[in-house]
């Protein structure tokens, strides 16, 4: 039984994708995917109040956060309790630093926010196994935050696997605000695909070479502890650039850019900049930069605000760090 109230505050973290191969539709209406995630230091805080009585309220600032049973803290709140059996009263206030639909995974991340604050309040835990079945009940990438740092995304995105981590990039995210509809990017998609004919047959083979080369970035001399030069953002920028050699790339970029040209723009603007990797994130409308000094990204970030594009700077979050800093105080 939780004491009469309790509070608690946890840090919400973003994602990016790190490619993204989208593969044939399934029976289920879902397509396979394969993709490699990254969770970021930017972040949504999530405060659970759980108290006397019942019934599970949202609270949020920002407008275009829902308030009712269709926010994805108020699911995965009514999930945790039932799994439980007990009945609560719980308020969840969103505080919102991440876009809204802007392809960084917030509503995801904060679902998960939400199951381990109130387990954290409850005194409780679920098993790890009930925790996967609920975060992939929520949406396709929810899972991936109950692992973070960088991780390999299977299935229709909600298998996930913990890669080795990639060092801390410096990271830009410039996000128009335009809101993708994730279901419309991948309808596009599907029409793509049969406007080009492409066979289910392609569809797998895609799927193999994106695992070839992921393999092949992961086990290139870049991340070998041999044969790396010696300081530590030559090591980095010798993995990005590895990355864009390797021709890892995101498929919604194919539909995202010809839909929406202001986004295709902003990737040109930070391809001028010191970016040493840019990709579309998830099926956007953030475009990020990954970088391989701090002072290049800080240059970027007030380049693209100067051109009227909202820009922020972050860094890639490793998951030592990930779980680390998800309930600790202070700034980060
Ligand atoms: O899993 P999630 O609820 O985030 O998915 C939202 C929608 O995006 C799905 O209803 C489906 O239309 C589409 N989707 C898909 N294939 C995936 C993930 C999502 O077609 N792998």
């Amino acid at each position: 039984m939780a004491s009469a109230s309790m509070s608690i505050s946890v840090r919400s973290f973003a994602k990016i994708n790190i490619g993204l191969k989208i593969g044939t539709r399934r029976e289920d209406g879902f397509h396979e995917l394969r993709t490699i995630y990254q969770t970021l230091r930017l972040a949504d805080v999530i405060k659970v109040d759980v108290g006397r009585g019942v019934g599970i309220e949202i609270a949020c600032k920002d407008c275009r956060v829902p308030l009712d049973e269709s926010n994805t803290c108020f699911r995965m709140a009514e999930r945790v309790l039932r799994a439980f059996k007990i009945r609560h009263r719980v308020r969840i206030t969103i505080e919102k630093n991440l876009p809204v639909q802007g392809g960084l995974g917030a509503a995801s991340s904060n679902a998960v926010a939400t199951m381990l604050g109130l387990e954290k309040a409850l005194k409780r835990e679920l098993p790890p196994a009930e925790r996967l079945r609920l975060a992939a009940e929520i949406g396709s990438d929810v899972p991936l935050f109950l692992v973070g740092g960088t991780v390999l995304g299977t299935g229709r995105g909600e298998e996930v696997y913990p890669l080795q981590d990639l060092p801390s990039f410096p990271c830009l995210l410039a996000t128009r605000p335009v809101g993708v509809s994730t279901p419309a990017a991948f309808a596009d998609w599907d029409n793509l695909v049969a406007a080009h004919k492409l066979t289910v047959a392609n569809g797998s083979d895609k799927m193999s070479l994106f695992s070839q080369s992921v393999f092949e970035w992961l086990n290139g001399s870049s991340f070998s502890p041999t044969g790396v030069p010696g300081k530590s953002w030559d090591r980095a920028e010798a993995m990005l650039l590895d990355l864009v050699r390797t021709g890892i790339g995101n498929d919604f970029e194919s539909v995202v850019f010809p839909k929406y040209p202001a986004i295709r723009e902003v990737k040109r603007a930070l391809e001028r900049s010191d970016a040493k990797y840019v990709s579309l994130s998830g099926s956007g409308s953030t475009v990020y930069g990954l970088f391989a000094d701090k002072h290049a990204v800080a240059r970027a970030a007030k380049s693209l605000i100067d051109q009227g594009v909202p820009a922020l700077t972050t860094v890639t979050l490793p998951r030592s760090l990930y779980w680390k800093e998800m309930f600790s105080r202070g700034q980060h």
